[in-house]
């Protein structure tokens, strides 16, 4: 990008970026909201709780025998009712919950809270046709379109925990979720749009079920009317069984703790791990910091989160925490791609969209394309400005808050987790007076702490590991059906305080700075990938021997996926050198896992760099991969493999 002299002086400035006046003044969070949690936080989380609509209320605010929490206990609630019917109940049916607009604009859609209500009132009808009883685990594998939202409230009113699988998600790694926690029924669709192109879906479904034995039915929507393979006892077309059903449903109100969804997210083993979210504490936590991160007016405001729902930030930030606040959202099928540089501008023109949330891939993305690709449109609306999923770059947090929120908008930088089930640390947008970059302070109520390896918290200006000392309303309650690894995962690297797996830094003046993964993980456009996964999927394809992933940094996605490759003594040698072989490995963890987990490059070299216990060195493989100076390498059995990748990596091509 061409230098910005002003971005430069903002950023050399160590600017401060105080709240407006005017939208402080009336904003939800008054500054006396940090007193009110450090007096009683377990009474601001109930105030928060009120803001819901309970059948039951609670009579304990919780229950806490490490590593469990029951929040809200004996509370009961409906989380469709309180994301609909109320709405509906206080006259507000007619207002649009959604403003959806399909990939590439080719359709659009607006469903009002009343026609959102008849449609999960249907589907919830037709679930409970299909057999789908409270318990039982649904699989939804289904691109951004209404009846993604549909179907995910309608498991919630019958109290049917979901699982949501991506549906960039490969057949294989569909199948693996739904084994896990052992779904009966999958709704899908036949098929996606993606950069303007219909591509199938339905077909991985049917690759997945073929070892799926429990999985009694498929609901299928139409979407894009490409031809798909029907097996007559198995698949249902959503038109013939959802349309014609009543659109009056009676809802059950289920207990606090009743299981909402399931989650798959990756870990630093090779199999994801299914997070729990149950229904009282996680619909506060996402609908009060919606309400309060967001400063969201419902009257007035249009929200837009551009995340799939496909992943946590979609589940708590497009669906649950909005609709139950009764916002009116944006819901953008698409996602930002060269031949439609401008289109995101375009959409908060065109729908006045007030609040915007993104990753800063996206807002990286949006900024090489260059602030020119604005100037035609009218983004005046816009008030308030989110990003969550990777640490954002000071240079990108100017960036949004310069040319997309014309100087006027706050900048609130989300970090939360798929397990914290919402928002955790964060400015709020009256109050805080935010630094380029920091995620700033735990949200009211919220305990965290950075520590060092022995659990003991640094002072300011230092950087350690960050922890959660207490526990909040939208935690996960578990891992789907492992006890012990949870413990093992969260809960065994300090005694009392939840392991997030981030590094941060608290600076001078206490506020927090989140640094990336300290594991395994890697974060590629702020998706959250092992490495380990692709180490098992590269090792699964006949021809490879060994294999080490790394993450290296990139300019646009954060973290780029490299891989090492060594391969089987009886692959011939042109085969071994050749782009064939790695076009092939590639294809094979895009299918084993899905095109989001294809590496960037791969590196194919007759040695991995080992340590003389035999571990592979990967902290060196990223020096590599980084083109850094190699580090302490005293410990490696060979130093000469190191220089030998090194001299392939400077000869292999990137694409
Ligand atoms: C990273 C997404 C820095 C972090 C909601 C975390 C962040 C992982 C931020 C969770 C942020 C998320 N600043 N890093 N504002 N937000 N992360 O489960 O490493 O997909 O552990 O949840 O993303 O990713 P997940």
């Amino acid at each position: 990008m061409a230098p910005d002299n002003a971005l430069d002086a903002l950023l050399h400035e160590n600017r401060r970026f105080p709240p407006p006046a005017e939208l402080a003044a009336a904003a939800n969070a008054q500054p006396d909201i940090y007193d009110r949690a450090a007096k009683d936080r377990l009474q601001l989380w109930e105030e928060m709780a009120r803001r819901l609509d309970w059948d039951q209320p609670w009579d304990q605010v919780l229950d806490w025998q490490l590593p469990y929490a029951k929040w809200f206990v004996g509370g009961k609630l409906n989380a469709s009712v309180n994301c609909l019917d109320r709405h509906v109940a206080a006259g507000r049916g007619g207002k649009v919950a959604f403003h959806w607009v399909g990939d590439g604009e080719r359709d659009h859609r607006d469903l009002t809270y009343a026609e959102l209500h008849r449609e999960v009132c249907k589907a919830a009808n037709a679930l409970t046709e299909l057999g789908v009883k409270a318990g039982d685990r649904v699989a939804i594998y289904m691109p951004m379109i209404p009846e993604t939202v549909v179907a995910m409230l309608a498991c919630a009113r019958i109290g049917a925990p979901h699982t949501v699988v991506f549906c960039g998600f490969s057949a294989e790694a569909l199948r693996g979720r739904i084994l896990d926690c052992d779904c009966q029924v999958v709704i899908t669709v036949d098929g996606q749009y993606r950069r303007g192109a219909p591509t199938p879906v339905k077909a991985a479904v049917d690759e997945a079920l073929l070892e799926c034995p429990n999985v009694r039915h498929t609901l299928v929507v139409r979407r894009t009317g490409g031809d798909v393979d029907w097996d007559a006892g198995r698949d249902v077309w959503w038109h013939d069984v959802v349309d014609g059903q009543s659109d009056q449903h009676q809802a059950e109100a289920f207990d606090a703790e009743h299981p909402l969804y399931i989650m798959y997210t990756s870990g630093t083993t090779a199999r994801p791990k299914g997070i729990l979210h149950t229904t009282g504490g996680y619909l506060t936590h996402v609908s009060a910091t919606h309400h309060y991160v967001f400063d969201l007016k419902p009257d007035t405001d249009v929200y837009w989160c551009a995340a799939d729902i496909g992943w946590v930030t979609g589940h708590s930030y497009i669906v649950y925490g909005p609709l139950a606040n009764g916002a009116t959202s944006l819901m953008y099928e698409g996602t930002p791609h060269p031949g439609d540089k401008d289109r995101w501008w375009k959409l908060i023109d065109r729908y006045k969209v007030s609040i915007l949330y993104t990753a800063p891939t996206t807002i990286r993305t949006l900024m090489k394309w260059g602030a020119q690709e604005l100037e035609p449109y009218d983004l005046s609306t816009l008030r308030v400005l989110g990003s969550v999923g990777e640490p954002i770059n000071p240079e990108a947090w100017v960036w949004y808050h310069t040319y997309v929120g014309g100087g006027r908008c706050p900048v609130v930088d989300t970090w939360w987790q798929t397990e914290t089930g919402g928002i955790m640390i964060t400015p709020l947008p009256g109050v805080t007076t935010a630094k380029p970059g920091a995620a700033m302070r735990p949200f009211p109520g919220v305990s965290a702490d950075v520590v060092d390896n022995e659990g003991k918290s640094v002072p300011n200006g230092s950087g350690g590991l960050l922890v959660l000392t207490e526990p909040w309303p939208g935690m996960l309650r578990g891992i789907w059906g492992d006890d012990e690894r949870y413990r093992q995962t969260y809960w065994s690297r300090f005694p009392d305080a939840y392991f997030a797996g981030d590094g941060a830094k608290r600076d001078e003046d206490g506020d927090l700075w989140l640094l990336g993964r300290v594991d395994d993980v890697m974060n590629v456009s702020g998706h959250r990938i092992s490495t380990t996964e692709i180490e098992h999927a590269l090792v699964g394809h006949p021809s490879v021997a060994e294999a080490a992933v790394v993450g290296a940094s990139d300019p646009t996605t954060g973290q780029a996926i490299v891989a090492f490759v060594t391969v089987r003594g009886s692959v011939a040698e042109d085969e071994a050198g050749g782009e064939q072989l790695v076009e092939s490995l590639r294809n094979h963890v895009a299918s084993t896992i899905g095109p989001i987990a294809k590496p960037r490059q791969i590196m194919i070299t007759p040695d991995l760099p080992k340590t003389r216990s035999g571990k592979i060195m990967r902290r060196l493989l990223r020096d590599i991969a980084e083109n850094r100076e190699l580090g302490d390498v005293t410990t490696l059995l060979d130093p000469t493999v190191t220089e030998m990748i090194r001299d392939r990596m400077t000869l292999g091509a990137e694409d």
